[in-house]
């Protein structure tokens, strides 16, 4: 989404070579970024795996855990029977997948996580469940107007502990992640 275009513009800025692989936006693709197009969790899978191996990956995407497992190719008709059953499959989890790669890991990998309520608490969890460096959590409640939206109100969740961030534009969130990113790079990975 947004927050991911404009971490991928910052990078590009700082000086980066940036792979983007961005599910489907109505965002123009950031000029001067390779950017992958993919509509299914497995195809961002792929497109993340070709596109290593790289120093550091951030999965800024809302990837959905679960697809439709017997989706057909035809409508659905009515019929006296019931509504149609809907089977769910799990997606891969590619943040937590990159994170858990035993060789050729990115030095530094950073994962979101949108959240509306114990946001830091999920986040420390989903650090040590994913097996990531660092978390970038937000409220993403409605009311937020987080999603969609041009500005995030971030907490930087690590080992170290937490950073907390004003209400800020996307793009500058995504300029003080680059900083804070390159800073963890020279510190050998802590915040
Ligand atoms: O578990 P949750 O979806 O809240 O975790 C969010 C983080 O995990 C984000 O960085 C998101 O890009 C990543 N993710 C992923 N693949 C999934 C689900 C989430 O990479 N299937």
């Amino acid at each position: 989404g947004k927050q991911g275009h404009a971490i991928a513009q910052a990078a590009l800025r700082a000086g980066a070579q940036v792979v983007l692989v961005s599910g489907p936006v109505a965002l123009a693709d950031p000029t001067g970024v390779q950017t992958h197009h993919v509509e299914t969790a497995r195809d961002m899978m792929t497109a993340v795996e070709a596109s290593m191996p790289a120093d550091i990956f951030i999965g800024a995407a809302a990837v959905a855990d679960w697809r439709v497992e017997n989706a057909g190719d035809q409508k659905v008709k009515k019929s006296l029977s019931g509504g149609p059953f809907l089977q769910f499959a799990e997606n891969p989890d590619v943040l937590a997948h990159v994170a858990a790669k035993t060789s050729g890991r990115p030095r530094l990998v950073v994962g979101f996580a949108a959240e509306t309520q114990n946001v830091i608490a999920y986040a420390q969890d989903k650090l040590a469940r994913k097996k990531c460096d660092l978390i970038v959590a937000n409220d993403v409640s409605p009311a937020t107007g987080v999603m969609g939206g041009a500005k995030n109100e971030v907490h930087l969740v690590s080992k170290a502990g937490v950073e907390s961030w004003p209400l800020l534009d996307k793009d500058e969130v995504a300029r003080r992640l680059l900083t804070t990113i390159a800073d963890m790079l020279k510190k050998g990975g802590a915040l």
